[in-house]
């Protein structure tokens, strides 16, 4: 067959008057995802239950977006994703804001350092609502709403589970059933013209709320040791994985789980001791359009 490339997807406005919810988008990696959508042109819905977080993100995304004179738009709705009548809702209000909804991005989550035998049922159930029903409830929901007519893709976001998550078991539990969930999804709404995938950041992904809800920075030192790349991951490497996955250069890619990690989950060969380098610099980019390119 002929090559017919003339051109490539990867270019700026690729996703101008594109449509996306962002769960958990006011902090951490759900903001640099909504940041990055924001700059190709994707007007964005940000939810999370807890509303200070989110005005407090949106604040900060609003004057970056006025600087960079950016014309798409972000929208906040409180919205607990535990809650089905709150999910319809953040459909509906979404809707008719912006009267489509391509995207969905599931980042909300959170879970709570313990060992399995102190974990109460209330704490167990609080963790596997948020991450594996609250998922679910997005998902079913944007399907419902829009996208089951309409077409559309998803991105969950996962952690670093493959091989357990000793101390937070309910949340490795959880997510590995995300990933099960990707799957079975992919299956059941392909013939909607729905993609859905998922992206695994490793541990290693550094934003100022992960060190926050580690409470102790010193723990990235320590991680550090066990990522091949010896260094931590930015916000940035994990949302121009989302973004691939959404947008036209990933249509052959459904049901499947990115691991962005730098290898760190196949990395537990003890007679390999990968030396300190500094090989795989950290992505940025200059960019080399004008806004009249787009
Ligand atoms: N982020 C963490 N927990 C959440 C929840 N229950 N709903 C929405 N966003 C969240």
């Amino acid at each position: 067959m002929a090559s017919r490339m003339a051109s490539s997807v990867f270019r700026k406005g690729l996703f101008k008057d594109k449509v996306a919810i962002v769960t958990g988008g006011g902090t951490g990696i759900g903001k640099g995802i909504t940041k990055e959508l924001l700059y190709l042109g994707c007007n964005v819905m940000i939810a999370s239950r807890n509303q200070e977080k989110l005005e407090s993100g949106a604040k900060d995304i609003n004057a970056w977006l006025k600087a960079g004179n950016n014309h798409a738009k972000l929208e906040t709705l409180p919205c607990n994703i535990r809650k089905e009548e709150e999910v319809q809702n953040l459909m509906i209000k979404t809707l008719d804001k912006f009267g489509q909804l391509d995207f969905v991005v599931n980042n909300g989550g959170g879970q709570f350092i313990s060992r399995a035998e102190d974990i109460k049922l209330k704490g167990w159930n609080a963790v596997v609502e948020t991450n594996l029903t609250g998922t679910f409830l997005m998902c079913q929901g944007a399907y419902r709403h829009w996208m089951k007519e309409h077409g559309g893709a998803i991105v969950n976001i996962l952690v670093d589970m493959w091989k357990g998550f000793p101390i937070m078991s309910h949340t490795g539990a959880a997510r590995a059933g995300v990933d099960n969930l990707t799957k079975s999804l992919a299956l059941e709404w392909v013939h909607s013209g729905v993609r859905i995938n998922s992206v695994a950041p490793g541990s290693s992904i550094y934003s100022d709320t992960a060190a926050a809800n580690y409470g102790n920075i010193k723990i990235f030192d320590t991680i550090k040791e066990t990522v091949p790349y010896h260094r931590l991951g930015t916000v940035e490497e994990i949302s121009s994985i989302v973004c691939f996955l959404l947008s036209p250069g990933a249509t052959f890619v459904t049901g499947e789980t990115v691991r962005a990690d730098a290898g760190q989950s196949h990395y537990s060969c003890p007679t390999l001791k990968i030396p300190a380098h500094d090989k795989i610099p950290p992505y940025s980019w200059q960019s080399d359009v004008t806004d009249d390119d787009s």
